[in-house]
């Protein structure tokens, strides 16, 4: 596997992984990296001939008194854990190196972003489609892949690549890999670590009282108390604050008050001890 950390090395790098007509996909990433990852670049080994890896802690998807400092940073590690996993190339810039002096512009991504993490996180996915934007311009691949953990962020990047015309226009080409859960059912995520005992202990709570919820309302309770019931849950578990539990189409991310014929999802982002986790499931029939 090969490490490049600016442009001229990454378009040489790409440049060669390409020869003879070979597809590339992109698992692009903050580092950190877990079996979540890890799922995501196996997924990619599958659908592609060739797999860039990126790594960079975007500083413009966080907000002021976030965790930028303290996300956890283990480049040599990660590049270890991918290099085992048959990943081609890590793509691993600096700050200076994405965002250059005098560097003034951002995407905004109207619809799908308001809502959920957008009220709760004012301007993260600005930050997040500006770089997602950057790193398909970058190593311009055939297909990305990323985690329906994070389902709004998914659903901004398809809206993007869309308007943008970024990455191949065929479905597939923005590919959600289903979340990879912890043997308690928490959704694997580089925050977990910062949890202590107590509260990772407590955190299992939330898959629960997500899986339980969605029980209720597929079995005809209305949503409006069941998604209080889920709030009530997690604060008498030790989570201190609920950011959102909220039912959702699960395309569009218009708010629901009731199931309907389109596929719902469930969201739930919620903090403990100060870290903000977030988990989506599917509600009723999901389709094809
Ligand atoms: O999901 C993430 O790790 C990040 O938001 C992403 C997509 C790599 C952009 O920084």
């Amino acid at each position: 596997m090969q490490t490049a950390t600016e442009l001229e090395m990454l378009r040489t790098a790409i440049a060669r992984l390409r020869d003879g007509g070979k597809t590339l996909a992109l698992v692009p990433t903050m580092g950190a990296l877990h079996e979540g990852h890890l799922t995501l670049v196996r997924e990619a080994r599958r659908r592609a001939d060739r797999v860039a890896v990126s790594i960079f802690v975007n500083p413009t998807q966080f907000g002021p008194g976030e965790d930028l400092d303290a996300y956890p940073r283990q480049l040599a590690e990660d590049a270890r854990m991918l290099e085992a996993e048959g990943a081609d190339l890590l793509w691993a810039p600096d700050v200076a190196q994405m965002y250059p002096d005098g560097f003034a512009t951002a995407i905004s991504v109207a619809g799908v972003s308001e809502g959920f993490c957008g009220d709760s996180r004012p301007g993260h996915f600005d930050g997040v489609a500006t770089v997602v934007c950057k790193l398909f311009n970058q190593v311009r691949p055939d297909l990305a892949l990323f985690g329906e953990k994070d389902w709004q962020q998914l659903a901004v990047i398809r809206r993007m690549a869309r308007d943008l015309d970024l990455v191949a226009p065929h479905a597939g080409a923005i590919h959600g890999v289903p979340t990879v859960r912890e043997a308690d059912g928490l959704a694997m995520s580089s925050r977990n670590r910062y949890l202590s005992p107590k509260a990772r202990t407590a955190a299992a709570v939330l898959p629960r009282a997500m899986r339980e919820a969605i029980a209720r309302i597929e079995g005809g309770a209305e949503v409006a108390p069941t998604l209080a019931m889920l709030e009530e849950a997690l604060l008498g578990a030790g989570f201190a604050h609920v950011d959102y539990a909220d039912l959702a189409d699960a395309a569009t991310l218009a708010p629901l008050d009731a199931l309907g014929p389109r596929p719902a999802r469930l969201l739930v982002a919620a903090r403990i001890e100060g870290t903000r986790l977030i988990d989506n499931m599917p509600v009723g029939p999901q389709g094809d």
